[in-house]
């Protein structure tokens, strides 16, 4: 178990008796931020994403009260927000109350808090880095209110309703796959997800002597911003344009390449592009699963290679920054492969990489790259990865 995750519950357990005076009686729960190794903005468009959680996370305490008031703190921000169960005044879109508070309000809703309750939230994600921090903190809020109240809520119904919370409160138009990642993850696992059907398969990540690592850019997104938005429409733009070919056409994922070959001369340039990338790694995402399982891990690498490609040039959702650490690591010595990870203009990249190509590849990074840009990157090496869950705080003695 990575210290870090001790730490945080900690941390997490000493914000909550700074700020309600005292820990008794808490629970803990946690849900991690997720990496997407392959399969970006195939979500909304019905198709299929190959993502898995990271070893950090968002971790709340919490703890029922007897009246109906609600007190939630971020230590994070060091906020505290207080009202009446069912007086809610909307939050700021994209504010982290706009996520807690949305899985509190909407729990209400159905019947599943009868009470007030304090929490709260910490973390230890870089907030903005593209790694499902929002759906981290949505998740760690259902389930820690779950072990409270003791509802019924299967996990992957909780999981969409953490995606209503993001498209009604932080208004961000998102797929599903950062909730479902950070909400059904498992450790020593990534997740295949069929986007349209919600089936799912947690393939065992061996990877021998191989290593996920992870490289944030420090160039911070903001998902909210409309680029996002922008995308999706796009996308929808093509769904209008081949739905008049056949009826039975309701999402990217239904169109085949041959009728894109085929009708594809009356989309705007832009939207041909678009939808070019979205059929290509839908196709790609099952072809590097594949790879995966039969143990060829060169061609997971080409596949990964060949998405950001594609995001840069046909779904342009890449960056400089980003451009520059994925050329970094596809030109060293032991890199398998390297990509962009989640919705791009900054973040992190992801890639495969040899265990003795690691600090070769840190430190071209924190030379080139740093001389380059002049921002503060952080590459790690994911070790274990955690799943969403209470926390058991035996561990911390
Ligand atoms: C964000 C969204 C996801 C997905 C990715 C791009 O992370 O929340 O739903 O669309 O971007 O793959």
């Amino acid at each position: 178990m990575s210290t870090s995750h001790e730490a945080m519950i900690e941390s997490v357990s000493r914000g909550f008796a700074r700020t309600f005076g005292d820990a008794e009686g808490i629970t803990i729960a946690m849900a991690p931020g997720r990496v997407n190794l392959i399969g970006e903005y195939t979500d909304f468009n019905d198709g299929f994403v190959f993502p898995m959680t990271v070893d950090r996370g968002v971790y709340v305490a919490l703890r029922k009260r007897a009246d109906q008031t609600v007190r939630v703190a971020s230590m994070r921000y060091d906020e505290l927000v207080e009202y009446e169960l069912d007086q809610l005044t909307a939050p700021k879109p994209g504010s982290w109350q706009s996520y807690v508070l949305g899985v509190v309000e909407e729990l209400r809703q159905r019947g599943a808090l009868e009470r007030g309750f304090e929490a709260v939230v910490d973390g230890n994600l870089n907030l903005g880095a593209g790694l499902s921090s929002s759906a981290a903190l949505e998740v760690a809020t259902a389930v820690s209110l779950q072990q409270v109240f003791g509802f019924e809520l299967s996990r992957v119904n909780m999981v969409k309703l953490c995606q209503h919370v993001e498209h009604n409160y932080a208004k961000v138009l998102c797929g599903i796959m950062d909730q479902f990642a950070c909400g059904i993850g498992r450790s020593g696992h990534a997740l295949l997800l069929d986007c349209r059907s919600l089936d799912y398969d947690n393939i065992p990540m061996e990877l021998g002597d191989y290593r996920v690592v992870i490289i944030s850019s420090d160039v911070k997104r903001s998902l909210a911003s409309s680029a996002y938005n922008t995308r999706r429409a796009e996308c929808q733009a093509g769904v209008d344009h081949f739905s008049q070919y056949d009826t039975k056409i309701r999402a990217l994922r239904d169109v085949s390449e041959e009728l894109f070959e085929a009708v594809n001369d009356a989309l705007a340039p832009v939207v041909r592009r678009r939808c070019r990338h979205v059929f290509a790694e839908n196709r790609r995402v099952l072809e590097a699963v594949a790879a995966l399982r039969a143990g060829a891990l060169n061609e997971f690498g080409e596949s990964m290679k060949a998405s950001h490609r594609s995001l840069r040039d046909d779904f342009e959702v890449s960056c400089a920054e980003l451009d520059m650490l994925v050329k970094l690591a596809n030109g060293t010595e032991g890199v398998l492969g390297s990509r962009m990870t989640g919705a791009g203009f900054g973040g992190c990249t992801v890639s495969i990489v040899h265990r003795d190509a690691v600090e070769t590849l840190t430190e071209r990074v924190n030379t080139e790259y740093v001389s380059r840009f002049n921002l503060e990157p952080i590459a790690s090496v994911l070790q274990m990865n955690l799943e969403a869950g209470p926390v058991d705080r035996s561990i911390c003695g």
